[in-house]
């Protein structure tokens, strides 16, 4: 069997709507896993692309910048079978003004949807696979602000920065408990979350200079290490941030 097989694991993947959470999902059924979305849009479009691959997809609505919502989430999916031994944390925004003027809104928005969730999401889950004694996969969605520190984007490079830490602490702590916790960070990626950047014509030629692959990445790169960081193949890898970013930290 090929060690990135999946059949018969289950795959939570957050923010699955669109995106690089849809193409996540897609993957990671592809490889022969179930999947349940998490999120507060409709996921109809990915759950008719999970099901073409002949895998089962189920939808739990819930706003994931809200605390009481996070909390009960991973107690829902583990009551759906197949139970969940996959967690993607995907789901994110951003919030863009200069660093002088940024307000106390947009970094509790931000921090909230993207480190704070993040982690309850993983500690309930981590919690979950060792009462039930499974082995089990996180994988983060970092970002190249996980490693650089990004402008106009203070509190979504403080969430990335974080979660990039967090992926190295759980991974110390769970690494011997059957948990791998990784992550991957994107590169550029032709998303609703990079509208703004690419209609900026100076900005997107900048980007684009400087990216060796020299173009953008569709969300559907990012599927591969997803469902490479899902698989046995990655038994071994721990607390690893791993680039997806067509050469840019290379560089
Ligand atoms: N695009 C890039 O270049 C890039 C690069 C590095 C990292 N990333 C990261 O990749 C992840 C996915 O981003 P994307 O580029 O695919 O952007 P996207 O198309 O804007 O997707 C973001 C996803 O997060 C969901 N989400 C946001 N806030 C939520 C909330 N409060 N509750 C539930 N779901 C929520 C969105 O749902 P709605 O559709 O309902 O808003 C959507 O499904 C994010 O963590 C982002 O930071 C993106």
């Amino acid at each position: 069997m090929s060690p990135f097989d999946l059949s018969g694991r289950c795959a939570i993947v957050t923010g699955a709507n669109t995106g690089i959470g849809q193409a996540i999902a897609v993957g990671l059924a592809a490889a022969g896993a179930d999947i349940i979305g998490f999120g507060r849009s409709s996921m109809t479009a990915t759950a008719d692309q999970v099901t073409a691959t002949g895998r089962v997809f189920y939808s739990l609505q819930a706003d994931l910048s809200q605390m009481e919502e996070v909390r009960t989430l991973i107690e829902r999916a583990t009551a759906l079978r197949p139970r969940p031994d996959i967690l993607v944390n995907n789901a994110g925004i951003i919030r863009r003004a200069d660093t002088i003027d940024f307000t106390e809104e947009d970094w509790d928005a931000v921090m909230d949807t993207n480190l704070k969730s993040a982690f309850f999401l993983c500690q309930s889950f981590a919690k979950m696979a060792m009462a039930e004694q499974i082995p089990a996969k996180i994988i983060n969605i970092a970002s190249l602000l996980s490693f650089q520190g990004g402008i106009r984007v203070p509190s979504y490079t403080a969430a990335k920065s974080g979660l990039a830490g967090l992926t190295r602490l759980m991974a110390n702590e769970w690494a011997a408990r059957g948990i791998n916790v990784n992550a991957i960070a994107p590169g550029y990626v032709e998303t609703n979350n990079t509208t703004a950047l690419r209609a900026d014509t100076e900005r997107n030629a900048d980007i684009l200079k400087r990216i060796p692959a020299g173009r953008w990445a569709r969300a559907d790169d990012m599927a591969g290490a997803a469902v490479f960081l899902a698989s046995h193949a990655s038994d071994y890898v721990h607390g690893t941030i791993l680039p997806v970013d067509g050469g840019w930290l290379a560089r």
